[in-house]
């Protein structure tokens, strides 16, 4: 297969961007997840790529292939929607072979490789239903072997799970990253939800309000995003963000806020030292504070959600920010409304500065 590469991509529609100067590379044979909220742009970044949309400026590569110009037909990528679009009045084996068709492909080839994408599938028994017979699984399925079954440069998928119930898409998306390693191919990912994101993804690229905001491997943006949008938009529950100042100095720098006093450690509290913020938020994600009776962080307990497996306690700090803590199914549960005392694993914070909204790295 091949990469996929925008360069400075910009699409406007009348006065809103879309897409804002997108530079971005998904390599030969890599899963790239486009991550970000409704509206940020994912769609028409990946319609830019299938040639459903020109941009507004900049460059669209496929190989080594410049085909910003070329005609969606002559792009050879397969794109697979949320909505299935399958030819309701079609088997299941003549919307597989269509694009074949299309193609002009032989017949004897056809069937070859028809037969190939369903058993890759696992919808060979489903051949001669229609699209109606099937289950909205299976449906995606078909979908899917109707994109393999041409063997593109590169796929790209636009939220192709979303129509399915939860522990369906937990599963199709286990075939799907399966798929993607058997065929070793080149996929553009689109999706909003950031656990479809982190669990299939090479990497992801973060878009907001249009604007690229941080790509890299998941555990890489999870450990270490690049600014408060990417903190919060990662993880659930989110990462705590607190408002506060800096006091001390570089040998002994502390994070305050009311009720909360944190001591950076020295290559946080040195870096900070040296960007200088005048406001920084501190972030901290909810299985890095714990319930500590020696803890420096006082707080109020305002609500208890237990998942079995772990409990997330809503906590209000004394200045009103609210945070959330994560606390394991065995351990001993607080009382609502109990007065609690928490610390922060001090090789887990995160400092951001509140002006640029960018982390200040150690
Ligand atoms: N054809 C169009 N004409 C005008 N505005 C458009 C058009 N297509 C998209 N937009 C706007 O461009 C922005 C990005 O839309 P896009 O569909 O790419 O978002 P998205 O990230 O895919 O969102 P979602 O998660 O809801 O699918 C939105 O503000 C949208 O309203
Ligand atoms: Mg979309």
């Amino acid at each position: 297969m091949s990469r996929v590469a925008l360069e400075h991509i910009t699409k406007r529609f009348d006065d809103v961007v879309a897409v804002d100067d997108l530079t971005l590379e998904a390599h030969d044979e890599e899963l790239l997840v486009l991550l970000g909220p409704s509206g940020c742009g994912k769609s028409t970044a990946l319609r830019i790529i299938a040639g459903l949309e020109a941009p507004s400026e900049g460059t669209v590569r496929i190989g080594d292939r410049d085909v910003t110009d070329a005609e969606a037909k002559d792009r050879d990528v397969a794109m697979v929607f949320q909505s299935y679009a399958l030819y309701p009045h079609m088997t299941v084996a003549r919307n597989v072979e269509f694009p074949l068709r299309a193609r002009r492909v032989p017949p004897a080839e056809r069937d070859e490789r028809v037969a190939e994408a369903a058993r890759a599938l696992d919808i060979t028994e489903l051949l001669g239903r229609k699209p109606a017979q099937l289950s909205g699984g299976q449906r995606q399925r078909v979908a899917l072997a109707r994109a393999i079954v041409r063997r593109p440069q590169a796929f790209l998928m636009d939220e192709p799970l979303s129509n399915l119930d939860a522990k369906l898409r937990v599963q199709t998306r286990a075939e799907l990253v399966d798929l993607q390693r058997r065929f070793q191919a080149t996929v553009v990912y689109v999706t909003h939800d950031q656990v479809e994101a982190m669990t299939m993804g090479h990497r992801i690229a973060i878009l907001d309000r249009g604007v690229l905001q941080q790509v890299d491997a998941p555990q890489a943006v999870y450990e270490r995003p690049a600014n408060l949008f990417v903190a919060r938009f990662i993880g659930t529950p989110p990462m705590n963000t607190i408002e506060g100042r800096l006091t001390g100095g570089a040998d002994h720098l502390v994070f305050e806020a009311s009720g909360v006093t944190v001591a950076l450690p020295a290559g946080l509290a040195s870096a900070t030292m040296s960007a200088s913020p005048d406001r920084v938020v501190l972030g901290v994600r909810p299985e890095d504070l714990r319930l500590d009776p020696a803890g420096s962080l006082t707080a109020k307990i305002i609500l208890i959600e237990s998942l079995g497996h772990e409990r997330h306690l809503v906590v209000r700090l004394d200045d009103g920010q609210t945070v959330i803590v994560r606390q394991p199914g065995d351990q001993t549960p607080p009382r609502d409304g109990e007065a609690v005392t928490l610390s922060a694993n001090p090789d887990s914070l995160h400092l951001f500065d509140a002006d640029t909204e960018q982390r200040i790295s150690s």
